[in-house]
Formats: C-alpha cells, sequence, structure tokens
C-alpha cells in the first residue's frame, strides 16, 4: 500500500486531537485514503508530556517540517498569522500540500496563500477552519455545488453561543457568564476576539467567498459583538416569540452583497434559535436545495481534528493515485473568482428591536409613533411596561418591518430628541431567516 507522510506543527488542543485521532482510526484511515498515513515529523515549540509521540521525530523548530523532504502534507495547528504565515508559506513554496484550521489566516491572507498553492500545483485545505467539526466547507464547494446560494446564516462562535444561551436560560448577566465560559476553557483568557465578532467575522468571509465566488474580503465585514447585549432584552425578545443569536449573515442582493456578524433576533421557532451552548450551525439557502442546516460541535480537540484528518484523507487519496484535487479551493475556479460590491450597513433592510425608556405619561407613544410613521416604519408589535413602584419611566419595546439601515438610525436619532424619550435607544437588528 502506497504511504503518505504527514508532518503536524503545533501540539496544542487540535494539534492532540489530530495526532490522537490519526493514530486510534489508522486502520479506517487507511481503508478510505486507499494508502498508509504516517505521521513523519512533529514541529512543536513546548514540551508536552502529556501527549505520546513515540518514535515520531519533533523538532522545536516548526520550519524543519516545512522543510523536511518526506513531508507530502503539512498541518499547521499553531494559530495566528505570524509563524503561520510564514510556515505555510514556506511549506507551499516547497510543494507541500497544507491542511489549516487557522481561520484568521484563510480570512486575512488566503487569497495570497491560494494564489500561492495554485502556482505550487498543492492545495490548501481549511474544512476545520469554520465550524469545527461541521463538514461545511465541503457542503458548499462539493454538494451544493449545483445551487445558487442566496443567503447563509450562521452561528459560528461557541463561545458568544455559550454567552447568550446561559444569559436566556438562566437569566444571568454578560460579565458574569464570559468569566464562567473563561473558567470552563471555552473562552479565552483574551475574548475580545469570540464576544466582538472578529472569530466569526473570519469564518464568515470563508464561507461567502465559496458561496458567492468572490475573494475573500475580512475588512470588509461589518462586526458587532453581543458586549451590549442586556438580560433585560433578552426577556424582552422572548416575550416577543424572538431569541438573540449572535449571527453571521452573507446575502446576495441585487445591490451588492452582504456581509454581517451581529446580535440577531430571530424567530424562536426556527431551528437555528434551538442551537444552543457551544454548539455551532449554518443555514443555507440555495436556489435548488432551499434551505439546509448543518449543526454539531464547532470546536473542540477531536470535533476539530475530525474536519483536519478528513482533509488529510481527501489530499492523501490524491496523492495516493497521483493527481491533483478536481475540487476548487474556494469551490469555483481560480479565474471565476470574481469581485462583487459589498453592500453598505445603510442599505441594508432588515426589521429592528427598539427599547427605549419613555416618561410615563400620555401622548409619548403617539410621538414615537407619527416619527415611525413619517418615515415609513411600520410598528409590527409593541410592549409598555408598568412603571415600578415609585418610578415615572417606562421601557417602550417596540418591533418595526424591515426598513433601510439608514432610514432607521435617522428615525432613532429623531425619537432620542424627543423629551419624553431619555438616553439612547438599544437597536437590534431581527431577520426572519424564511427566504
Ligand atoms: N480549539 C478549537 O476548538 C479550535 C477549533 C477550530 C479551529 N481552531 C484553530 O486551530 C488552531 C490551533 O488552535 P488550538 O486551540 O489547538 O490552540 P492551542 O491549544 O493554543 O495550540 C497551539 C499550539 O501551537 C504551538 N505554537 C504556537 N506558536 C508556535 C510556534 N511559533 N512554534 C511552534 N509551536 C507553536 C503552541 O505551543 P505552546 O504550548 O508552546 O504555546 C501550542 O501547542 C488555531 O488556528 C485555532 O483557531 C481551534
Amino acid at each position: 500500500m502506497k504511504r503518505v507522510t504527514v508532518g503536524i506543527c503545533g501540539l496544542g488542543t487540535v494539534g492532540a486531537g489530530t495526532l490522537a485521532l490519526l493514530q486510534r482510526n489508522a486502520a479506517d484511515i487507511a481503508d478510505r485514503a486507499g494508502c498508509q498515513i504516517e505521521i513523519g515529523r512533529l514541529g512543536v515549540r513546548g514540551d508536552r508530556p502529556d501527549v505520546e509521540t513515540g518514535t515520531i521525530p519533533v523538532s522545536r523548530d516548526v520550519m524543519a517540517v516545512a522543510d523536511d523532504p518526506e513531508i507530502d502534507i503539512l498541518v499547521e495547528l499553531i494559530g495566528g498569522t505570524d509563524t503561520a504565515l510564514a510556515l505555510v508559506r514556506r511549506a507551499l513554496a516547497n510543494g507541500k500540500h497544507v491542511v489549516t484550521a487557522n481561520k484568521a489566516l484563510i480570512a486575512e491572507f488566503g487569497n495570497e496563500l491560494f494564489h500561492s498553492a495554485a502556482e505550487a500545483g498543492v492545495s490548501l485545505s481549511y474544512e476545520a477552519a469554520v465550524a469545527g467539526g461541521i463538514p461545511v466547507i465541503k457542503a458548499l464547494r462539493e454538494g451544493l455545488s449545483a445551487n445558487r446560494i442566496q443567503w447563509l446564516a450562521g452561528i459560528i462562535n461557541g463561545t458568544g453561543n455559550f454567552i447568550l444561551t446561559e444569559m436566556r436560560d438562566r437569566g444571568r448577566d454578560f460579565a458574569e457568564v464570559l468569566a464562567e465560559a473563561q473558567a470552563l476553557g471555552y473562552a479565552e483568557a483574551d475574548p475580545t476576539f469570540d464576544v466582538e465578532g472578529i472569530d466569526a467575522a473570519h469564518k464568515l468571509v470563508i464561507l461567502a467567498a465559496i458561496a458567492f465566488g468572490m475573494p475573500l474580503q475580512f475588512d470588509k465585514v461589518y462586526t458587532e459583538g453581543i458586549t451590549g447585549i442586556e438580560t433585560v432584552d433578552v426577556g424582552y425578545a422572548e416575550q416577543l416569540g424572538y431569541r438573540i443569536k449572535h449571527l453571521g449573515i452573507a446575502r446576495r442582493t441585487e445591490q451588492g452583497i452582504e456581509l454581517r456578524v451581529h446580535p440577531t433576533l430571530i424567530p424562536a421557532k426556527r431551528l437555528l434559535a434551538n442551537v444552543n451552548g457551544v454548539k455551532n450551525a449554518v443555514l443555507v439557502e440555495g436556489d435548488a436545495v432551499g434551505p439546509t442546516l448543518y449543526y454539531g460541535a464547532g470546536a473542540g480537540a477531536e470535533p476539530t481534528a475530525s474536519a483536519v484528518v478528513a482533509d488529510v484523507i481527501d489530499l492523501a487519496r490524491n496523492l495516493a493515485r497521483g493527481q491533483g484535487s478536481a475540487v476548487p479551493m474556494l469551490g469555483v475556479q481560480p479565474e471565476a473568482i470574481e469581485s462583487r460590491p459589498i453592500l453598505p450597513m445603510e442599505d441594508v433592510r432588515t426589521a429592528w428591536y427598539l427599547r427605549m425608556t419613555a416618561e410615563d405619561k400620555p401622548g409619548v407613544l403617539s410621538d414615537v409613533a407619527s416619527i415611525c410613521s413619517r418615515a415609513g416604519v411600520s410598528i409590527e408589535a409593541l410592549i409598555q411596561k408598568e412603571p415600578a413602584e415609585g418610578q415615572t419611566r417606562v421601557p417602550v419595546i417596540i418591533l418595526t418591518n424591515r426598513t433601510r439601515e439608514g432610514e432607521l438610525n435617522r428615525v432613532a436619532r429623531e425619537i432620542e430628541a424627543l423629551d419624553s424619550i431619555e438616553g439612547q435607544i438599544t437597536r437590534i437588528r431581527v431577520e426572519a431567516l424564511d427566504g
């Protein structure tokens, strides 16, 4: 049986999971790949006495893996865009296939790296970079390749989803749940990438590039985190029949592509609204197939290793047959990848959840309603609470119809300028996800 040799760089959570999975399922993997997959070298920085490496050669300098002539496939599991970028560039230049789980690397440097891979006649595979173990890249690139993708929406950051789920289920506030997520190892010590939506934006850019056949454009994604979500809003959303989820949304419109990550109210009855805890899910609407949903573990050692090893097997099959991959790296032939205009947020149309604090006196609601109506914004639902004992101000919650964002911003400013409205309006976008 032919032999394909893999080098693994980075022996952290995913690296150790990948090594363990390749070893444990070696016989099944060989049957599927049509060749023996051998681990030829590991590139590690520090000691990992808890990881069984046996007789596999270990290098302290990861570049030694990229330069090792025995290695056919380099697996980059270091993370970040410093050493990882230099390593992947070197491996591709040396004619090695590369598998990575690194969404930041693909989202920010993918255009260059895919080009380099194509020039070198090798592949750069990245299934694990989006939604961990869920094979959504394969689904988009291959299973849905007959469709014109209209839009996709995903819960693609487990930490953020864990926080929002806990806020809803237990009425806990953001800071408290974040601290627990860190203690449980879901959130990084610096959770900015998760809670500010940067990690989700990295993944969304990759999904959108495949779905719409366009270059990766990380700097064009509108990104809003969940740090401003308050427990009261989670509760009011529930009363209105909605859940708040941190979604990455990419949509094709006649004016351009929408690329946005933000907290979103979605109807509680949608499957996506019931994706809880650290789980991920991506909903894709294709013109032929309609909606399809991909659900599962978006992170963790072996779920992520599952996607990494699947990429290794794909490459090993090709190597065993002496052929390159027939599937283009972004799902579209490189010469057919086309830049498309990205729709500015002020032209994006969504419905809105608005929460304001109003004086409890006659006429306030009619002032708010007439500002909305003059702007053509219709009020679909409204909650007005009785004032608490001794209070003269009340929360007012409004759900609007779909409105251009620029117009909604103008309406919100006009309402905020009313003497009877205190402070700023809390605004959260609403998506029906039904077409
Ligand atoms: N964890 C997940 O669930 C998950 C899911 C999907 C995708 N990913 C992606 O997978 C990649 C790895 O994530 P991870 O969670 O496994 O990270 P991790 O646990 O922090 O592991 C990273 C490993 O890389 C090593 N490393 C860092 N810089 C290095 C260098 N210059 N030379 C050699 N080794 C170096 C680290 O060594 P030290 O121990 O010495 O620092 C560590 O062992 C990232 O791109 C991440 O975004 C992770």
